[in-house]
């Protein structure tokens, strides 16, 4: 396997994001972490503060690179002569989800082979709508992201509160 995709919003990314990069990059020779610019959705953070971040979080990581992308994955995962396309996959809630993305992925384009790793038992309940919410109403997130992350989201929230 030489050089495989992670996509996704990370906005933000959580432990159960980043335990699924330290694994991939285990499997591949490079992993890019393909962070989604995408016009049409409200983000919390800006593309450039999830790149910005996930290149913090992941720099002791030699062969894993963070890009944004926007338009179609399948034509990103071409631009950067990718054929494996990862994800994570939590529990059967996702599964409907996941199977649509992976057969309009392949059917877009058949070279490229969707694995899932299964999520970690402690992060199957993580995702990064669940962080928003506890950390906007100043919850404790330490367990679901890395203390840069929630220093981060602090920050953010309290720039939010400053300007509203
Ligand atoms: O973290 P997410 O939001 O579940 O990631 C979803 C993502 C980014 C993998 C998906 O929305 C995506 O690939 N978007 C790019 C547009 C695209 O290629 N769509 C076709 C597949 S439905």
């Amino acid at each position: 396997m030489n050089k495989a995709v992670y996509p996704g919003s990370f906005d933000p990314a959580t432990r159960g994001h980043l335990d699924i990069i330290r694994r991939s990059a285990k499997l591949v020779d490079h992993l890019v972490v393909a962070v989604l610019n995408n016009i049409n959705k409200k983000s919390l953070l800006t593309v450039e503060e999830r790149v910005e971040l996930l290149k913090e979080l992941t720099e002791d990581l030699p062969n894993v690179s963070i890009q944004s992308f926007s338009g179609l994955l399948v034509d990103f995962m071409v631009q950067q002569e990718a054929e494996v396309l990862i994800r994570g996959f939590r529990a059967i809630s996702d599964y409907e989800y996941e199977i649509q993305l992976a057969h309009t992925n392949y059917s877009l384009n058949p070279d490229i082979e969707t694995i899932f790793l299964v999520t970690r038992n402690e992060y199957s309940f993580l995702s990064s709508s669940i962080v928003r919410e506890v950390a906007k109403f100043g919850g404790d997130v330490s367990k679901m992201v890395d203390p840069r992350t929630e220093v981060y989201l602090k920050n953010k929230f309290d720039e939010l509160e400053e300007t509203q």
